[in-house]
């Protein structure tokens, strides 16, 4: 195969590839229902433990919408600014918050233990329930949510970072997916599509 024959193969590839991807996220989109249950394409019941060391379940959060968002609590810049984006959507919201409970559900199970996690809810919205678990536990509710995390290894360190899906879903008082926001959504905009739900 000839040097441009390839570039133009790979071209075609990448851009089947990333229309299979935009036709998933469209499809899931559109699956939302107008009666507020959502889809259940992403999501599901669960077995964690919160910040206080309450052994929780979906079944804990049912009957108000609920703001998911994974992470870590070592994390340098992405999931603290993604959890203050919350933060703020919250607070602009007001009382009507009440009716919306935001999880924050680690992929570091590792370092993040009851004790971290408890730590680290005082930099948040108080309403937050921060949740971990076993390894096998989070893995499971990763791929519940279609969330996908990676460690990776500084060579020659203990140190690690982990490479995860920056995404902030909003699900649907019965469990089911309503709306996802992506890295760059806005306080303001987080808000009013929490409030258009209220
Ligand atoms: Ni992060």
């Amino acid at each position: 195969m000839t040097n441009r024959a390839f570039v133009i193969l790979f071209g075609l590839l990448t851009v089947i590839f990333v229309g299979a991807i935009g036709a998933g996220v469209w499809v899931v989109t559109q699956s939302r229902q107008a009666d507020g249950e959502g889809s259940s394409l992403v999501g599901g019941p669960f077995q964690l433990t919160d910040h206080t060391g309450q052994s929780v379940t979906e079944a804990d959060y049912d009957g108000v919408h609920k703001i998911v968002y994974f992470g870590y609590t070592t994390c340098p810049d992405v999931c603290p600014t993604g959890l203050s984006v919350i933060s703020e959507a919250l607070e602009e919201i007001g009382p009507g918050a009440k009716s919306v409970k935001p999880l924050f559900i680690t992929i570091d199970p590792e370092r993040d233990t009851v004790t971290v996690m408890a730590g680290y809810h005082q930099h948040f919205h108080p309403s937050f329930s921060n949740l971990t678990g076993t390894p096998e536990q989070i893995a499971a509710v990763a791929k519940a949510y279609r969330v996908f995390y990676k460690k990776t290894v500084t060579e020659g360190s203990d140190y690690y970072l982990m490479d995860h899906s920056v995404i902030t879903y909003l699900m649907a008082p019965g469990g089911g997916f309503l709306a996802h926001f992506g890295p760059e959504t806005t306080p303001k905009q987080l808000a009013d599509a929490i409030r258009a739900l209220l």
